[in-house]
This record gives structure tokens, sequence and C-alpha cells, in this order.
């Protein structure tokens, strides 16, 4: 049997686990990671099949932090071989693009890395350790948040199952049953739903340069990105009720092409279209991120717009906190610090919400901006390209803030 799950009844189908996780994206999978680093069981359940998380197509830029916490977890090792390390990113408006070096600024970079690489990454460390991971879970429900011993309950190739634990974490994203299972009332919502979204592409063709590309343009926002020295990842502004099915590859690539061709004549390399899909941008964040014996972590608890591409990152730097204050508790009895994981993380998570949302009203055309606004817009990429400062602030926050834990990880 696995570690980290003991039945309970056979028969039953009861097991019982210290922390049980549902969802493994990258905040689950991360968790697990760690708390089996401190010697913590968990189990990880999971709507999806093994596959399905291992090719979904998400985000792409890892901040220094989360390269780190890679790397010293033991897990960086295809990351360091196959991830594009970047020093800079390159700001385009009125046709010019401008280059931002992070690395002089910061003394720190990015990786340029595909999340399903890292949930693939994470996924073989947690099975290579014996740990568990149930997939294609349906009929998920939590329970008795109050008590000592919280449960889930969930159905696994048509048998019922209850996994009994000491604490429970919501990985489940923005549309799972965790935040939804938290009473009304015990919950405040800060939600701003944008008049855009981004049609994504990955295409089947060299990238024609290092660096990503953030491209302000009249017709609207685009962004130049890659996968692999082979793939190159591509977005476009558009209306969030647009129908894929009316962007033929020709329409998106020409579109690219306006909106990114500076007047050096540079542009992205074209190929086959291999993936598109639309995705709507909001800003979102529950408070607490915690509810009794449940904690909320990822995109279950807050969504940034993917300007700034924090999403999956700010999941890392969530479960770097919930693993820190569990490892205090399972330690040494003391529960301080994991009381304290929603406003040690809030305090977080609004500054990314904050450099996401700002990096958002720089970059996209909006729908009822005026002239002023649109002058204003224009003054403020000039300022952060051209001032030493401005673009200090953008590097620092891009290339990830700081989270301090002190003893992070300490046997
Ligand atoms: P998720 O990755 O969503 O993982 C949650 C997991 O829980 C999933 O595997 C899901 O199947 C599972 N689950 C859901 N319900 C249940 C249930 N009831 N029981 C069990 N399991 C359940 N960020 C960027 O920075 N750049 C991008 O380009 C970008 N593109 C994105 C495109 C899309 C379509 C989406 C949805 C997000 C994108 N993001 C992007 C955001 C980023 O991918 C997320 O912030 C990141 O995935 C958050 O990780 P997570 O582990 O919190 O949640
Ligand atoms: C990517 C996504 C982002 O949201 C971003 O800001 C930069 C890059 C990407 O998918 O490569």
């Amino acid at each position: 049997m696995e570690p980290g799950s003991v039945p309970i009844s056979s028969e039953e189908k009861m097991m019982r686990t210290q922390v049980g996780i549902v969802g493994a994206g990258p905040a689950g999978l991360m968790l697990a990671h760690l708390l089996h680093l401190q010697g913590i069981e968990s189990v990880i359940i999971e709507a999806r099949s093994r596959q399905y998380i291992e090719e979904r197509v998400r985000a792409g830029v890892l901040e220094q932090g989360t390269v780190d916490i890679l790397n010293r977890t033991g897990i960086g090792e295809r990351m360091r071989k196959e991830g594009l390390l970047h020093h800079g990113i390159e700001i385009g408006f009125q046709e010019k693009r401008h280059r931002i070096d992070m690395t002089d600024l910061t003394g720190k970079a990015v990786v340029v890395y595909g999340q399903h690489e890292v949930v693939k990454d994470l996924v073989n460390a947690r099975l290579g350790s014996g740990g568990k991971i149930v997939f294609n879970v349906e009929q998920v429900s939590i329970h008795r948040l109050n008590d000592e011993h919280p449960v889930i309950h969930f159905s696994e190739n048509g048998t019922l199952e209850q996994l009994h634990c000491d604490y429970i974490a919501g990985c489940d994203g923005f549309h799972g049953i965790c935040r939804q299972s938290i009473p009304e009332g015990a919950l405040t919502v800060y939600d701003r739903i944008y008049p855009f979204a981004w049609l994504g592409i990955l295409a089947d063709a060299p990238p024609s340069q290092e660096e990503l590309v953030y491209a302000n343009h009249e017709r609207g926002f685009a962004l130049y990105s890659m996968r692999s020295p082979k793939v190159t990842r591509l977005y476009l502004q558009c209306d969030p009720a647009e129908d894929i099915a009316n962007w033929s590859d020709d329409r998106i690539w020409s579109e690219l092409l306006t909106r990114l061709i500076g007047v050096d004549g540079w542009q992205p390399n074209q190929g086959p279209i291999l993936q598109k899909s639309v995705t709507p941008m909001r800003s979102f964040v529950v408070e607490p991120m915690q509810y009794g014996r449940l904690f909320l972590a990822g995109d279950s608890a807050h969504i940034v717009p993917p300007t700034g591409a924090k999403g999956m990152n700010l999941a890392i730097a969530d479960v770097r906190v919930l693993a820190h204050g569990l490892a205090a508790y399972y330690k040494s009895g003391n529960s301080e610090t994991l009381a304290a994981y929603s406003e040690t993380c809030l305090r977080r998570v609004w500054k990314v919400q904050r450099f996401s949302w700002w990096m958002t009203s720089i970059l996209h055309r909006f729908p009822d901006a005026n002239s002023f606004d649109q002058r204003r817009q224009t003054a403020e990429l000039d300022y952060v390209t051209s001032s030493e400062a401005g673009a200090r602030s953008l590097a620092e926050n891009y290339v990830g803030l700081p989270l301090n834990l002190a003893n992070e990880l300490a046997g």
C-alpha cells in the first residue's frame, strides 16, 4: 500500500491521511511534494486523468522564486535542461520595442517552461516516491470542515470512498468545489471582469527572437512567447464572446503580424497552428483563504488576468506558505503559523493582483477608453520604458516579489 493512505476499513473504502488535497494542478502537486519532504502524509484526488493534466497547455513563465523552489526540492532537472532562461522582456508600443533588462535591474531572471511540464515533473516525483494521486474521481464533496477530522467524499470507478484527514487543501482551481463548500457569508469576494479575452495559439514554428514581446497596438494587445526552440506561443486580445470558429489560421497570423511587426521589421516565424483557445480575463480574490480546517490555495482562492504570467507562480507561493504552516504544526503542535496562512498569503496576493491589473491596464485597448485615457496609457508605457525607476518596478514584480519564509523546509 502507498504511504500516505491508510485504509480504516477496506470494505467501507475509507482512508485516512494527514492532509487531503483536492486537485492535482500546480498547487496540489507542489503542496504534496513539499509535505512529503517534511515527512507529512497526503493523498491527492483529481477529477481528470493523468494524461489530461499533463497535456493541458496554460502558463509558461516561472518566476525566479518558483525556479528556485523547484531546484531546491529536487525537481528542477528537466527544467534546467529544457527551460529557456530569460534575462529581459520587450514592451512594444507605437511600432517600437523597448527592452527591460530584468537581470540588470533586479539581479534575477525568469524561466520559460510550460506549466504542463512542471505538472509532469511533479507527478513523476510524486508517483516515484510512492505517493498517492487518485485520478478520475467523481462526486467530490467535503464535510465537517469545523471538526478535528474533516472528510472528503468521492467516487472512484463507481465506488464511494471517504478520505479522513486532519486538514483539507482546496487546490481545485477556480471552478472547483472547495471554495463553493464554504457557507455563504463566511467569505468576502473581490471580483473584476475585463471587457476582453486572450486568443492563444501554439505554433509549430521556431521562435524568431529569444525574449518575450508584450505589444500595445491600436488594434489591441498581442504577446509573443514560446515554449521550446521549436514551438512559439502567441496571444491576441479579442472579444470575450469571440467564437474561435471565426478565427481561421490565416486571420490569426494576419492579426498577430499587424500587431507585432515594428519599424525594424522583426516578426514572429509562422507555422502550423497546433492549438487555439480563448481565455476570459478576470481579477478575483476571496478573503480569508481558510474556513475551519479547509485551506484554499491557488486559483481556488484567486484569479489574476494573465498579463505578467502570475497565476501559476501565485499558486506555488500559496502552497509554500501552507506547507510551512503545516510543517510547523506537525513538528511542534503549534498552529500559530498555520493560523496566519491566509493573512500571509493575501498580503502578497494583493500585490500580485495589483501588478497583473496594472500590466493589463497599460497593454490592452479598453473599449470605453477616451482620448485622455489613451494619452495617459501611452505616457505610462513611455515612463516605464524610459525611466530606470519605472522599469525597475516592473522588473521587480515580473521576476517575482520575495516570499520570506523563515527556515522554509528546515527539517
Ligand atoms: P489548476 O491548475 O486549475 O488545478 C486545479 C485542479 O483541480 C485541476 O487539475 C482540476 O482538474 C482539479 N479539480 C477541479 N475540480 C475538482 C474536483 N471537484 N475534484 C478533484 N479535482 C478537481 N496563467 C499564466 O500565468 N499564463 C497563462 O497563459 C495562463 N493561461 C491560462 C489558460 C487557462 C484556460 C486557464 C484556466 C488558466 C490559465 N492561467 C495562465 C492561469 C494558471 O494556469 C493558473 O493560475 C494555475 O493553473 C493555477 O494552478 P492551480 O493548481 O491553483 O489550479
Ligand atoms: C505566457 C503567458 C503569459 O500570461 C505571459 O504574461 C507571458 C507568457 C506564455 O504562455 O508563454
